[in-house]
C-alpha cells in the first residue's frame, strides 16, 4: 500500500435536474457515492476533481418555472440555489457545483455541434412535429400529452410514458393535446431539425465498449451492448423551445429556420461537465484542460462517472458520440459506476403522493451523517434496494450508536476519568494485540481495496467490520478488570482503544464527516495525520505518542426510538 502511485481524478455525477429537490433514491445513486469516492481518493493521496451542476434546460424547467409563475431563468436561479443549499447540507464535497447554463455549456455546446457537422455526424432533417393551434407553437416533448400507443395510459407524456416506461416520440401519442393550455386543437406539421447520427457511430462505440467489458460493472456493459444491439437511432438534438442553448452557424449567428429552437437538453447537460469544469478553473485559476484535453495532459487523467442506470445510455453511447464525432482531443470516461434504484418499501417514489423523502426534509429528521451512512452500507449496487425506516434506524442504532459511537465513548471517557485524559504508558502484548494486529493487517489492505473498486456495500461492510473488531478487542483485553490488580496491564487496553478510536475517525471521514470531525478532534488529530497512509496494524495500533492528550467527544449519534418512526411513516409514508 505504501508505493501508491499519485493519481489524477476526474470525478463527475449525473447533473441533478432544475426542477425540484432531489429524493434519497437519487442522491444515493450519484451524488453521494461519488462524494464518498472523492473523500477516500483525496485521503489516499490522489489529486481529485469532483465536478457537478444542476441541468438546467429542456422542458421539465419551463413547464415547472411556469407553474411558480417565475420567468425560467429566475426558476433556475432560485432552484440553483437551493440544490447547491441541498448539497452543502449533505456535506457533498463539490470541488465546484455549476449550472448547464453557463456561458461556457453554451459556448462548447454550439462549438461540439458545429465541429461534428462538419465532420457528418450532424445532418439537419425534416420531421413531423406536433403544433398546437392554440398556443401557436411546436409542442416538445413533455408539452405534448396523450394517450400512450403501447400501454393505453391515457396522461402519457410526449417523451415517455410514465406508467410503462416506454420512450415515446409525440407524434406517436394517440388523442394528443397541449400541456401547455390543454387544447385538444393540435396537429402535426414538418418542420427541420439537427439530427446526430448516432448509426453511423454504432462500430466504435461498441469497439470502445467492449474494451471496458472487464473493468466496467456488467449493468454499465449490459446497457450499452442492448442498446448497440438494438440498433442505435439518429435522434433530435434540438427542440422547439425559447429556453436553452441557441443553434448557430460558425459566425454566431442563429441558424438560419432555427429562430425559437434550441439544443435539446440531452446534449447539452453532459457537455457541462466540461463547461462546468471551465467555469472552476474560471473561478479558481485551476487547469481545465488537464483534466478533459488529451492533448493538454489529460492522458495521465483517470475520469470516473457516477449515475443511475436510466441515465447509462446517454453516457455510453450519446454523449461519447458527441466526443468522437467532434474529432478533437477529449478525453472520454475510463470508468462508469451505474446504480439501480433505491425504492421507497419496494415502490416509487413520489412528490405528488406524499411517498418518500426528498434531501430538503431528510435534513430536518436526521443529520446528514445518518443517511450518509444508511445509504451506502444499502447500496443499489447489484439490485434495486428498498428504503424502509426500521432498516434505516437499525442502520443508525446498531452500527453507528453502539457498534461505532459507545466504543469511542467508553474507552475516551475511561481514560478522561482514570488516566487523566492521556495516552498511557505501559504493559505487554498479549494474545488480544496480537489478534487484532492479524485483523487489522487483513482488513485495512481490503478496505481500501474495496473504495479504489468503487464496491460501497463492501467498503461499508469492512469498515463495520473493523469497528467490531476494536468491540472484540476491547472485550478480551478487558481493561477495566486488569485496573484493579494490574495497572499497566490496563493502560496496554486503553492504549489501544485509543489508538483504535483514532483509527476510527481516520476511517469514518468518506462516509460520515461530522461523526469523524468530532472523533478526531477530541483525540487532538492534526489535520496532517487524518490522511490514509496506513503502515500496517501494528503502526495503527501505536501512532498515539504517549501522554497525548484525550478528550471524550460530544455524543455523536442518538438512537432511533419507534415513536420517531412512527411519526416520519405518518408524515412520509411507509409500508403499503
Ligand atoms: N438530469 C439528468 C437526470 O436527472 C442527468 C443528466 S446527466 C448529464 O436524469 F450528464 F447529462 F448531465
Ligand atoms: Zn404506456
Amino acid at each position: 500500500m505504501s508505493n501508491r502511485q499519485n493519481t489524477r481524478i476526474l470525478v463527475t455525477s449525473a447533473l441533478p435536474y432544475i426542477n425540484g429537490v432531489k429524493h434519497m433514491g437519487n442522491l444515493a445513486g450519484s451524488m453521494l457515492p461519488a462524494d464518498v469516492y472523492s473523500r477516500a481518493m483525496r485521503l489516499l493521496g490522489h489529486e481529485v476533481l469532483y465536478i457537478c451542476a444542476t441541468d438546467e434546460h429542456g422542458t421539465p424547467a419551463e413547464l415547472a418555472a411556469a407553474e411558480t409563475g417565475l420567468s425560467v431563468s429566475e426558476y433556475c436561479d432560485k432552484m440553483h440555489e437551493a440544490q447547491k443549499a441541498a448539497g452543502a447540507n449533505f456535506k457533498l464535497s463539490y470541488d465546484y457545483f455549476g449550472r448547464s447554463s453557463s456561458e461556457a455549456t453554451h459556448r462548447l455546446t454550439q462549438e461540439f455541434a458545429i465541429a461534428l457537422e462538419a465532420n457528418g455526424f450532424i445532418e439537419e432533417r425534416t420531421s413531423q412535429q406536433v403544433y398546437s393551434v392554440a398556443d401557436r407553437r411546436y409542442l416538445p416533448d413533455r408539452y405534448v400529452e396523450g394517450t400512450c400507443p403501447n400501454c393505453g395510459f391515457e396522461s402519457a407524456r410526449g417523451d415517455q410514458c410514465d406508467n410503462c416506461g416506454k420512450l415515446l416520440d409525440p407524434v406517436d401519442l394517440i388523442n394528443p393535446y397541449s400541456a401547455v393550455s390543454g387544447s385538444h386543437d393540435v396537429e402535426i406539421r414538418d418542420t427541420n431539425h439537427l439530427y446526430l447520427k448516432q448509426s453511423d457511430m454504432s462500430g466504435r462505440l461498441r469497439d470502445w465498449v467492449e474494451t471496458h467489458r472487464a473493468d466496467w460493472p456488467a449493468l454499465t456493459t449490459s446497457i450499452a451492448i442492448k442498446w448497440l444491439d438494438e440498433g442505435l437511432r439518429d435522434r433530435a438534438i434540438t427542440r422547439d423551445l425559447s429556453w436553452g442553448v441557441p443553434v448557430v452557424d460558425a459566425d454566431g449567428k442563429v441558424r438560419a429556420g432555427f429562430e425559437g429552437k434550441v439544443f435539446y437538453v440531452w446534449f447539452d447537460a453532459p457537455i457541462a461537465y466540461i463547461g462546468a469544469t471551465r467555469d472552476w478553473a474560471k473561478e479558481t485559476g485551476g487547469d481545465w484542460e488537464k483534466f478533459w484535453r488529451l492533448d493538454k495532459g489529460a492522458e495521465d487523467t483517470r475520469y470516473i462517472q457516477f449515475m443511475g442506470k436510466d441515465n447509462v445510455a446517454f453516457h455510453t453511447l450519446s454523449f461519447p458520440t458527441t466526443i468522437m464525432g467532434s474529432g478533437q482531443p477529449w478525453k472520454l470516461v475510463d470508468e462508469l459506476k451505474a446504480f439501480n434504484w433505491v425504492t421507497w418499501y419496494g415502490g416509487k417514489f413520489s412528490t405528488s403522493q406524499k411517498r418518500g423523502v426528498f434531501m430538503d426534509k431528510a435534513i430536518d429528521i436526521a443529520p446528514s451523517d445518518y443517511w450518509r451512512w444508511h445509504l451506502m452500507a444499502n447500496a443499489p449496487e447489484s439490485s434495486d434496494a428498498a428504503f424502509t425506516w426500521e432498516d434505516f434506524q437499525a442502520s443508525v442504532n446498531s452500527d453507528l450508536a453502539n457498534v461505532l459511537g459507545n466504543f469511542v465513548n467508553r474507552i475516551t471517557s475511561y481514560c478522561v476519568k482514570k488516566f487523566d485524559g492521556a495516552v498511557p504508558a505501559g504493559g505487554s502484548i498479549t494474545e488480544a494485540e496480537k489478534w487484532l494486529e492479524a485483523e487489522l493487517d487483513e482488513r485495512l489492505p481490503r478496505l481500501v481495496e474495496f473504495y479504489e473498486a468503487r464496491e460501497f456495500r463492501k467498503a461499508m461492510a469492512e469498515t463495520r467490520a473493523i469497528w467490531a473488531a476494536g468491540n472484540e478487542y476491547l472485550t478480551q483485553a478487558a481493561p477495566w478488570t486488569h485496573y484493579k490488580s494490574d495497572v499497566d496491564q490496563a493502560a496496554m487496553g486503553v492504549r489501544v482503544g485509543l489508538n483504535l478510536v483514532a483509527l476510527f475517525g481516520v476511517l469514518a471521514q468518506p462516509i460520515i464527516p461530522d461523526a469523524a470531525e468530532k472523533i478526531l478532534a477530541a483525540m487532538s488529530i492534526p489535520e496532517e495525520n487524518r490522511t490514509w497512509n496506513f503502515r500496517g496494524g501494528e503502526s495503527c495500533m501505536n501512532a498515539l505518542p504517549i501522554a497525548h492528550p484525550v478528550s471524550a467527544p460530544p455524543v455523536l449519534f442518538t438512537k432511533i426510538e419507534a415513536d420517531d418512526i412512527d411519526a416520519w411513516t405518518e408524515r412520509f409514508g411507509g409500508a403499503g
